[in-house]
């Protein structure tokens, strides 16, 4: 496995393996690596000739007073899982190689960021996609691959992946969990005991929601309510938002006539946790 900082460098070594006829797989991260991260991966490792796995703390996606100082970092033990997981180069580049002094260009999708995660945090996918655009440049990867963890990212992803004519396949992956059903995250680690704990409501209230689902409820209303109500009940748990949309366009759905997600977003401690089910009728 070999490091690269330098973006020319990475740039450079991706156009070779491009002459060569070899296939790229990128998984970017920001690194503190968990089994999720490693799930990516492993499809990486399937699709790729060449395994890239970029970890970049990346600036632009943290809104003022948000965590991107006290974002948790271990480039040591990303380093051996990555290894572990059969990953051929780790791109590492630092803040100043990706936004040297005068960066000015930004690339935004519209509409479908301006609510859910969008409306709390009006600049973080401005940040998202400017910096996965980025790697796609650099890195040429022929697929790259994305949780489902993070709904509205890979939903935003494949819109600019579309609008802009890139060259280059979106995988999206399953949510890996804790065996207690809490979605696994590089946030996790800021919740002390009792509000790990207190995060398991996030997967309760969701998998009460599929189960009223499955039982044949297809109002939204009444789901959202059942979410709620069980996330509410969590004293440490404050509600930024609980949507059910539609999976294309993230609209809000009324009724369920057509395959749904219920992403939620809740606040514990210091942590802001997200979390999602997609519902198929
Ligand atoms: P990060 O939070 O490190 O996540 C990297 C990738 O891992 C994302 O595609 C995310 O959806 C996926 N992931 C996180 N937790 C997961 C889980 N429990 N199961 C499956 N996949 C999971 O998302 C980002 O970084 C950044 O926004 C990034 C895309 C790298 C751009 O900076």
């Amino acid at each position: 496995m070999q490091i690269i900082n330098g973006v020319a460098e990475m740039q450079a070594l991706a156009g070779e393996t491009r002459r060569q006829g070899k296939s790229i797989a990128l998984v970017p991260t920001m690194g503190f690596l968990h089994q999720g991260h490693l799930s990516l991966m492993h499809e990486g490792r399937r699709r790729g000739d060449l395994l890239v796995v970029s970890i970049f703390v990346n600036p632009t996606q943290f809104g003022v007073g948000e965590d991107y100082e006290a974002y948790p970092r271990d480039m040591e033990r990303d380093q051996d899982l990555a290894r572990q997981a059969g990953v051929d180069i780790i791109f590492a580049p630092t803040a100043r190689d990706m936004y040297p002094a005068h960066y000015q260009t930004y690339v935004s999708v519209e509409e479908v960021t301006r609510h859910l995660c969008g409306a709390s945090r009006p600049t973080h996918f401005r940040g998202v996609t400017t910096v996965v655009c980025k790697l796609f440049t650099i890195v040429k990867p022929h697929a790259a691959i994305f949780g489902e963890k993070d709904y509205q990212q890979l939903v935003v992803i494949k819109r600019m992946v579309a609008d802009l004519n890139l060259e280059v396949e979106i995988v999206g992956m399953p949510t890996y969990r804790e065996p207690d059903g809490l979605a696994m995250s590089s946030r996790n680690s800021y919740l002390t005991r009792p509000e790990r704990t207190a995060a398991l409501c996030l997967s309760r209230a969701l998998k009460e929601a599929a189960a009223r689902f499955g039982k044949g409820e297809r109002r939204a209303e009444a789901i959202v309510q059942a979410a709620r109500e069980i996330i509410a009940a969590e004293p440490l748990a404050g509600i930024d938002y609980i949507t059910l949309c539609d999976t294309e366009e993230l609209k809000n759905l009324g009724q369920i006539n057509r395959e749904a997600v219920l992403a939620v977003a809740v606040r514990i401690g210091r942590a802001r946790l997200i979390d999602n089910v997609v519902l198929k009728p």
